[in-house]
């Protein structure tokens, strides 16, 4: 499709887009009085309108039924969880045994590792990415630090080539043959939250099984973003946030994929609690932990209902617009960001680079613009006139065309504001 940089045909491909009434179930800030345009989807998402009326029906209850609410509630408490792994399951390519929702991001990542990270005095090696989000370093080197092991042998990361700003899926795989038989885990994001690169998670994870690892993938950026199919792609386990592109609201829960290959493993050690106990035994309080079987049986504390609340009602609103529709747009609308950047390029003499992948597979719904020249001082004046995008030092802006509530028009619109703000 050959795009224009014009408000009327921004407005005509709003007007094509079959996605467009959710923009309207969204609840969106404003600035100088004006509805903001919102790249940072991929940090906290928008809050649905209909997120209101889930955290209602607990609160009321609560109210008139106080503990009897965990079994009588309108949807009852107990189980709640359980209410998440159909919807999940189609969102992430997995069977609904394998899905579960609790905690939060890091921790279920520490809680994963207990279970598949087991190093030996032969294979104790962890493969991740350079530059990994933070929280995932300090994971992996207290996880490496609590076997009482050298961080500094025991993690091996992958790096980007000289000048380069992505990693090749090459140097991934030729690291894992080099690891060989000392590998024990690869824990890889599986969109970067830096660049938005997507890793060709399927063919990482069969050559991870290839030389006898365990793989598993932080999904932060790829929840409710990209195509996943978790169980076929064979993958062990992976945790995802749902605060981003599932607008579940700021640190909210987190979901959590065990393949069933190990739903039945006893000699997987896993930390334990009463959530994940035998669900028709659970209140007989047995003294022997006996683990539901399924994703669920990682469970461990009884959960907080009123965080599960507005991720439950933003999973039922992918579930009612579905992934290939979701990512139709996607595409659509980050080709039209990408041409908008290159068009403004033109105009203010190139000032700034887009460091994602121009490669459509290797990229979802995250541009990220390295900007030449130009300092904090651009990325005030974008906030500052109603586009909400972030900064990541040294100097790049990330942006999130998120198709569920961004529109073509807010594309246009924001190369303008960036145009002026660039050439004043
Ligand atoms: C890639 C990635 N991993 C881990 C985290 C940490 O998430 P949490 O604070 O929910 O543990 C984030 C948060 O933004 C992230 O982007």
């Amino acid at each position: 499709m050959t795009f224009q940089n014009t408000r009327e045909f921004a407005q005509q491909l709003d007007a094509q887009d079959q996605m467009r009434k959710y923009r309207d179930e969204f609840i969106f800030p404003k600035v100088n009085d004006k509805q903001v345009i919102y790249f940072v989807g991929n940090s906290l998402g928008l809050q649905p309108k209909r997120t209101q009326s889930y955290v209602d029906e607990v609160m009321n209850d609560w109210a008139n039924l106080a503990v009897e609410g965990h079994f009588y509630a309108e949807k009852p408490w107990w189980d709640y969880h359980e209410r998440f792994a159909n919807p999940l399951s189609k969102i992430v390519g997995a069977k609904p045994s394998e899905i579960t929702v609790m905690n939060t991001l890091t921790v279920n990542l520490h809680l994963m590792m207990v279970s598949f990270y087991r190093p030996t005095a032969k294979r104790y090696k962890i493969l991740c990415e350079a530059k990994a989000f933070p929280s995932d370093q300090y994971m992996i080197q207290s996880q490496v630090n609590f076997h009482g092991l050298n961080p500094k042998d025991a993690i091996v990361e992958i790096e980007r080539r000289e000048g380069e700003h992505n990693i090749r899926l090459e140097d991934v795989l030729a690291k894992i043959e080099e690891i060989g038989d000392e590998l024990a885990l690869v824990l890889i994001g599986g969109v970067n939250y830096y660049t938005g690169q997507v890793f060709d998670m399927k063919t990482i994870t069969a050559a991870g099984h290839k030389v006898g690892a365990y793989v598993g993938w932080d999904l932060a950026h790829a929840a409710g973003n990209i195509k996943l199919e978790l169980h076929d792609w064979d993958v062990d386990f992976a945790a995802w946030c749902s605060y981003k592109y599932m607008n579940s609201g700021p640190g909210n829960a987190s979901g959590t994929f065990v393949h069933e290959k190990h739903h039945t493993n006893k000699d997987l050690p896993r930390f334990a609690g009463w959530w994940g106990h035998n669900k028709e035994r659970r209140f007989k309080m047995e003294p022997t932990f006996d683990p539901v079987e399924g994703a669920n049986g990682w469970q461990i504390s009884n959960l907080p209902i009123l965080t599960l609340a507005p991720y439950l009602a933003s999973v039922e609103m992918f579930a009612e617009v579905g992934m290939d529709a979701l990512i139709a747009k996607r595409d659509k609308i980050t080709s039209y960001l990408e041409f908008i950047l290159n068009e403004i390029s033109k105009e203010v003499k190139g000032t700034f680079e887009i460091i994602t992948p121009t490669n459509p597979i290797e990229r979802a719904s995250q541009l990220s613009v390295f900007l030449h020249g130009e300092g904090r001082s651009l990325f005030d004046y974008l906030m500052k006139n109603g586009v909400i995008t972030d900064w990541r030092e040294p100097n790049v802006i990330r942006l999130a065309p998120v198709p569920m509530y961004c529109s073509f028009e807010d594309m246009y619109e924001f190369g303008q504001v960036l145009k002026k703000g660039i050439v004043g």
